[in-house]
Order: structure tokens, then C-alpha cells, then sequence
């Protein structure tokens, strides 16, 4: 026992003279305890790859790009379909009203929505037959929604369609107002002069993100126009030449901008082969263009040039 102490003595002193020992003392300790973290991350290193996150992209580039929107010609509210009060325009109203009016007008239509309160004057209760400036015929619907009134929380709802605002009305006097009174052939045509109704509207189209920015790219200011506009007539197309475009096409408009940046397969049509053989799949055509014959592809020469 003595002994022992003896020894522990010594070696306290030891150190104490000589303080640079306890690093030859503790190095195999510390070896130890490396070697074992080591050997814990061999044995765990599945795990820990597991659990690494993985890089991913941004949600940007996940994010759905812009339907293409052939360019068109439309009539704003043919307003004849829109007069009937048919179950369709019924159902498109309500889920207008619930989104948009049931905050001040409620949804029984009494004016008592949860907004309500701190309004005046207060929002219309459209059960009662008492207050109405515009009145709850179609055109007097139509115009409060159109203009708003002025003075109060009724505000225009200029963003919302023609076919919107005949919903909205439809689908109050239906639900809401009691023997609603019916507009005269006076009280439309007047409406329709008001509001334009029935003029013909030009929509400009829209193409994806992503083929606007090759458009951009590839400096094409004035193409845009006239590559939707060659698509439009080719998709409305039954010929030969149009239905070899579809199934030999995996992006219609790249296609098409593929075509328009080079002059060169005007020339014949071995130079259009090549132009669109060179680049297959990222010039927006397909491997299918390897299954034409001969004639299919001066048929779809001919057919093309018609375009450019
Ligand atoms: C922020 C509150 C608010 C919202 C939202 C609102 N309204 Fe109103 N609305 C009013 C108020 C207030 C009046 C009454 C104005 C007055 O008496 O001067 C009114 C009046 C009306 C009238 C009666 C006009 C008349 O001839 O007297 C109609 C119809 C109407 N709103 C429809 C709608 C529709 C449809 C929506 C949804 C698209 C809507 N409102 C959304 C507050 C609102």
C-alpha cells in the first residue's frame, strides 16, 4: 500500500519538476480518442450521407413557365350568352361573389358581411328592395360593378371580364333579389354602347419565359409577332406539310426560331436538311425527322417556305 503511494508520489513530483511529460503521457490517450471518432464515422458515414441535404435548384427554375397564348381576335362579352341566366354563369358568379363580395355584402347577400360594420354607408342588401342606386336589373349591376359608386367602400371592379361582371349579376338576382326586375332591349343596348360592349378586341398572345428568352438571345425584336402568327396558321392547318411539322417538332416555337435565324435553307432542300439535322433536339426538332423520306421532306420544304 505504502508503496504504491510512494509511486504516486514520485510521479506527481515528477511532473511537477517536469511539466513537458504529461504530453508524452496524454498522446496516446488522445490517439485513442482520435482513432475512435474516426472508426465511428466509418461505421456511420452511410448515415451522414443520408442525412446531407442535396443540393437543389432554385425554386425559380421549378416553377411553371407561361402557357403560349396563340395572338386572337375576340368579341369582349358576346352578350347575348350572357343575358340568359344559364346554371353556368350562375356557378361562375357565385364563386366570384364568394372570393370578391361576401366580405362586405355577406354571403346571405344582406349586407352584413364581416366588413360590414365599419362601413358607410353601409353595403347594399340586396334582399331589400330599398337603397339601390343603380338598381338590381342586369345593366344596373353591370354599371355599379363597372364605375363603382362613388362615396362609399363600393369600389369599380374594373379588372374583372365582361362574361364576370354578367356573372356577378346574374347569379345576384337569382339568389338574392326578390322578382327581379327585367331590362328592356332599351336598357342592353344602352348598356352595350356604354361599356363597348360587343367590339371586337385584339389579344396579343404570350409566349413561355423560356422561348422569349431565346427570342431575346438571339436579337429578335421584330420576330416575335411573326413566329406566333406562323405557328397560329400551321396548328389550324390540316395539310401534309403541317402534320410532318408536328410530329417532327418537340418545341414548335424553338422550331420555328431555328428556321427564322437562318436564311440559308431557302436555298434547297438539302441545305434545309441540314439546318435542321445539324442541331436535333435543341434546335426544337425531333428524332423522328430521320424517319422522312425524300419526298416527305421536299413536301415539308415547300410547305415551310410558304412561311419565311
Ligand atoms: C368593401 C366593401 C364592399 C365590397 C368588397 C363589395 N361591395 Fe358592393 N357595395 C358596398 C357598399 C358600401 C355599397 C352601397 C353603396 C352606397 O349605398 O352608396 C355597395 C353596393 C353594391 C350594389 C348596389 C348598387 C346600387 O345600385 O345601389 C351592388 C349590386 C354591389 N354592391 C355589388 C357588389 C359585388 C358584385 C361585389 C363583389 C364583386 C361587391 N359589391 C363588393 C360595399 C362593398
Amino acid at each position: 500500500m505504502d508503496n504504491t503511494k510512494k509511486i504516486i508520489q514520485d510521479f506527481l513530483t515528477d511532473i511537477k519538476n517536469n511539466p513537458t511529460k504529461i504530453f508524452g503521457l496524454i498522446y496516446p490517450y488522445i490517439l485513442l480518442v482520435g482513432l475512435a471518432v474516426g472508426i465511428f464515422y466509418l461505421y456511420k458515414i452511410n448515415y451522414i450521407e443520408e442525412s446531407t441535404i442535396p443540393p437543389s435548384l432554385p425554386a425559380a427554375s421549378q416553377s411553371k413557365d407561361l402557357p403560349l397564348i396563340m395572338p386572337s381576335e375576340s368579341v369582349s362579352g358576346d352578350i347575348s350568352s350572357l343575358t340568359t341566366p344559364t346554371p353556368d354563369l350562375i356557378n361562375k358568379g357565385k364563386s366570384l361573389f364568394t372570393a370578391s363580395c361576401v366580405a362586405c355584402h355577406g354571403a346571405n347577400g344582406k349586407g352584413d358581411g364581416v366588413a360590414a360594420a365599419a362601413l358607410n354607408p353601409k353595403p347594399r342588401n340586396f334582399t331589400s328592395k330599398e337603397g339601390w342606386i343603380n338598381g338590381p336589373k342586369l345593366s344596373g349591376i353591370y354599371k355599379t360593378l363597372s364605375e363603382g359608386i362613388t362615396g362609399s367602400a363600393m369600389v369599380a371592379f374594373s379588372n374583372f371580364s365582361p362574361a364576370d361582371k354578367f356573372a356577378l349579376a346574374q347569379y345576384i338576382r337569382k339568389t338574392f333579389v326578390p322578382d327581379p326586375p327585367q331590362d328592356t332591349p332599351d336598357d342592353i343596348s344602352n348598356l352595350v354602347q356604354t361599356f363597348h360592349l360587343g367590339e371586337k378586341q385584339k389579344n396579343p398572345g404570350q409566349i413561355p419565359i423560356k422561348d422569349a428568352m431565346i427570342l431575346a438571345a438571339n436579337d429578335n425584336e421584330t420576330k416575335y409577332e411573326d413566329i406566333l402568327n406562323v405557328l397560329k396558321n400551321i396548328a389550324n392547318d390540316s395539310q401534309p406539310g403541317a402534320e410532318i411539322f408536328a410530329k417532327v417538332t418537340n418545341n414548335k416555337m424553338k422550331a420555328l426560331i431555328t428556321l427564322s435565324n437562318s436564311s440559308d435553307w431557302h436555298k434547297n432542300v438539302n441545305t434545309f436538311v441540314n439546318v435542321i439535322v445539324n442541331n436535333v433536339n435543341q434546335d426544337g426538332f425531333n428524332g423522328n425527322v430521320y424517319d422522312l423520306s425524300k419526298s416527305d421532306w421536299n413536301v415539308f420544304y415547300n410547305y415551310m417556305n410558304k412561311f419565311f
